[in-house]
């Protein structure tokens, strides 16, 4: 049975990937070497990093200005990292709370300084995204989550400020046209639409390199990271190197606007179905519906478990909501397939004809 992973991450990757990635543990590029043990100063791992660093240059249109690493500790680091390097002893940031991972980014800042939040969709179970907020122009910068991976919103509007923007981007990059110039820094935990989980993409202007104000240690400081183009330590070699072949493929695919229409496409065809379908209920609000997690919930328990095991036996793997949301998620990055939606789309009616 084909099963169709749904999952929200790690997630699904083209199985192109997988079949080169898997290629390369045994013999990469006939060296007769692993890529699983190539050392990270050879000249084809400097190969392997110039090429992701470019294809992330290129499909993001990364304008000159800026630096592009690579890191480990996941996006979850980047809550500590980002106050760290950008917040000072004594000043103030300001964050906008969309859900959970913005929470965590919060309660990370507030170890490094004073944290205004500047708006919180709390209130309502993060089923919206707030819209109206000021930032004070003193803040060091404002954080954003772009897309709220448990909830299911997405920020399809970006706020207007005037004190540096810096976004966890980790569920929805390369899943949609973005402008980086907007950004002063953009992080990314690479599992979702990038690659395998271990490598973390930041993408940082460089007037924000070295600009601490406070003594850091050598692995969590931006500056000594950019200086040694991502080689101060082992990188995640293995992470790195399936991330390259991922953004080859998304090369391949017509690039980030390609994706973008087929990420609209999937999206409007399962929100069709939970509008459409009496035994289904969207549960955020509709303008800020993403197009990576989609949550939705069935009219009753007994319907939601009737459901989930219709998903079990017909290959439908990671659907089951986050814990904290409840219902259903369907998430859908850039290598599900649309024939994946489609197959979803039909149990949900096959499952209403059967009530
Ligand atoms: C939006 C967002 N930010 C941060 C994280 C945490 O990422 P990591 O597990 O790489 O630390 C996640 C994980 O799912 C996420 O979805």
């Amino acid at each position: 049975m084909k099963v169709h992973n749904f999952g929200a991450g790690p997630c699904i990757l083209p199985p192109s990937v997988f079949q080169q990635a898997a290629q390369a543990v045994l013999d990469l590029d006939h060296s007769g070497l692993s890529i699983l043990e190539i050392s990270h100063r050879s000249a084809a791992f400097d190969a392997i990093l110039a090429e992701t660093k470019a294809l992330v240059k290129e499909l993001l249109g990364v304008p000159e200005g800026y630096h592009i690493l690579f890191l480990q500790g996941g996006a979850s680091l980047q809550f500590s990292m980002v106050p760290m390097n950008l917040l000072p002893e004594h000043g103030m940031a300001a964050y906008l709370d969309t859900g959970v991972w913005s929470t965590k980014a919060i309660q990370e800042a507030k170890l490094f300084g004073q944290v205004h939040v500047v708006a919180s969709s709390a209130d309502q179970n993060y089923s919206y995204i707030p819209k109206s907020f000021k930032v004070p122009s003193d803040a060091a910068y404002l954080h954003i989550t772009t897309n709220n991976t448990i909830y299911g919103t997405e920020m399809f509007q970006l706020p207007e400020v005037t004190v540096p923007l810096v976004a966890d981007m980790s569920s929805d990059i390369f899943s949609m046209q973005i402008n980086v110039a907007d950004f002063d820094l953009i992080y990314a935990g690479a599992q979702k639409n990038m690659g395998p989980a271990g490598a973390t993409l930041v993408i940082i202007k460089d007037e924000l390199l070295g600009k601490a104000g406070r003594k850091l240690p050598s692995m969590l400081d931006f500056a000594v990271h950019a200086k040694n183009d991502s080689l101060y330590n082992t990188p995640p070699v293995f992470a790195i190197y399936a991330s390259m072949l991922n953004l080859r493929w998304l090369k391949e695919q017509g690039g980030v606007p390609a994706m973008e229409a087929l990420n609209k496409r999937k999206a409007e065809v399962l929100y069709a179905e939970i509008d459409r379908n009496p035994l289904f209920r969207g549960n955020v609000a509709t303008e800020d519906r993403s197009r990576m997690n989609i949550t939705f919930t069935a009219i009753d328990s007994d319907t939601e478990k009737a459901f989930l095991s219709i998903c079990k036996e017909s290959g439908i793997h990671g659907i089951k909501g986050h814990r904290l949301s409840g219902g259903f998620r369907a998430s859908m990055y850039n290598a599900l397939p649309l024939e994946s939606v489609e197959h979803l789309v039909e149990q949900m009616k096959a499952f209403e004809e059967s009530r």
